[in-house]
């Protein structure tokens, strides 16, 4: 059983293995906010439809990431989620694996670091429990049924975070000029919440939860606590996505960058740590099904004009096997998709 970064709470220094090779240590750690390159707020609760849209196309293509606020989740929705992951990771590790252990395909699960604990070379300061987002019995049953409350609560919070991703897709497939229902196929029928906890670190400029990547996903919708740590690489800098209560932050993912042909940015982020607070986030991936098809939107690109497509077609699961197992290696990862590779 791997060890959880939760297990190891009253640690005085680093443990070896999570100690980062000096290129992609952190170092220092400074959270001063940047006025001038701050992450984008948007308001989803106004009237002008197109005026949301274009903001939203804006901060896409310019930062991959932006938090919206009047997004109809309500707060004391967020607040019983957060209360009850906090809860589940604050378990005993091996009542915690008992109850992940229900799955015979291992869609629910708990690990630490990355899924590929037993062969990195590092480990990050994270535990993990993933599971499908689709509170459907057939999912659910192998859901956490400790805490009492987490399958309601969470259940709950899956249907309305999947609404309120429904609903920001429409808006991107309206700014990219697609037809309003391009991603409500296929291409977002598997949604996949991740919660994550990073405990108390006692040396974070050595170590980092999680290292610079993309999502695979089309978009992440995350719920993040009040304490910073995920932070989003522009323009050669770190910027820390300020937690702004009962907001969400969003961000684009590598599937919507190949769909749009590069048009909107799957933006590389990471998780620092620190030493005061623990953080947990909840993680709502919007997947494709895995035998769905990703590609260049048809509309998006011409064969003999301006436009070729960046990206070859894949089916999804290919996509997602290659990425994790390449997930470290942003260059192999966009050799293996892109079009110059047919
Ligand atoms: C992720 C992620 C950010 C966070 O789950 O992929 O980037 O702040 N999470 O936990
Ligand atoms: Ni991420």
């Amino acid at each position: 059983m791997e060890g959880l970064v939760s297990s190891l709470f009253d640690v005085q220094s680093l443990p070896e293995t999570y100690v980062l090779p000096p290129e992609i240590r952190p170092g220092e750690l400074s959270f001063r906010p940047d006025e001038s390159n701050n992450i984008p707020v948007l308001d989803l609760g106004g009237h002008d439809r197109n005026e949301i849209i274009q903001q939203i196309m804006k901060a896409s293509q310019e930062f991959g990431f932006f938090q919206v606020i009047n997004h109809g989740v309500s707060k004391e929705l967020m607040d019983e989620t957060m209360n009850v992951v906090k809860e589940f990771h604050a378990m005993p590790a091996k009542d915690k694996f008992l109850e992940c252990s229900k799955d015979p395909n291992r869609n629910c699960k708990l690990y630490t670091s990355s899924e590929k604990y037993a062969t990195e070379e590092v480990h990050y300061w994270r535990d993990c429990l993933m599971h499908s987002a689709l509170s459907t019995e057939e999912y659910m049953q192998f859901w956490p049924a400790n805490p009492t409350r987490y399958r309601e609560v969470v259940g709950t919070y899956s249907n309305e975070v999947k609404q309120l991703g429904s609903r920001i897709l429409k808006l991107i497939s309206q700014g990219l000029k697609l037809s309003s229902g391009y991603f409500s196929g296929s291409l977002s029928t598997s949604p996949t919440i991740l919660i994550n906890h990073y405990p108390r670190c006692p040396e974070p400029s050595l170590t980092l939860g999680l290292p610079r990547h993309r999502d695979p996903s089309l978009i992440t919708i995350i719920l993040q606590d009040h304490v910073q740590g995920l932070q989003v690489f522009k323009d050669g800098e770190w910027i820390t996505v300020e937690p702004l209560p009962h907001a969400f932050v969003v961000n684009i993912g590598y599937v919507l960058q190949i769909v749009s042909n590069d048009k909107l940015n799957g933006a590389e982020h990471r998780v620092v740590t620190n030493s005061s607070d623990a953080r947990t986030t909840v993680s709502f991936f919007i997947y494709p099904s895995s035998e769905s098809i990703i590609e260049p939107a048809k509309p998006l690109v011409s064969t003999c004009g301006d436009h070729p497509p960046l990206y070859r077609a894949l089916k999804f699961k290919d996509f997602h096997i290659n990425f994790l197992s390449k997930s470290a290696d942003a260059e192999a990862v966009h050799d293996f998709i892109s079009s110059k590779n047919i």
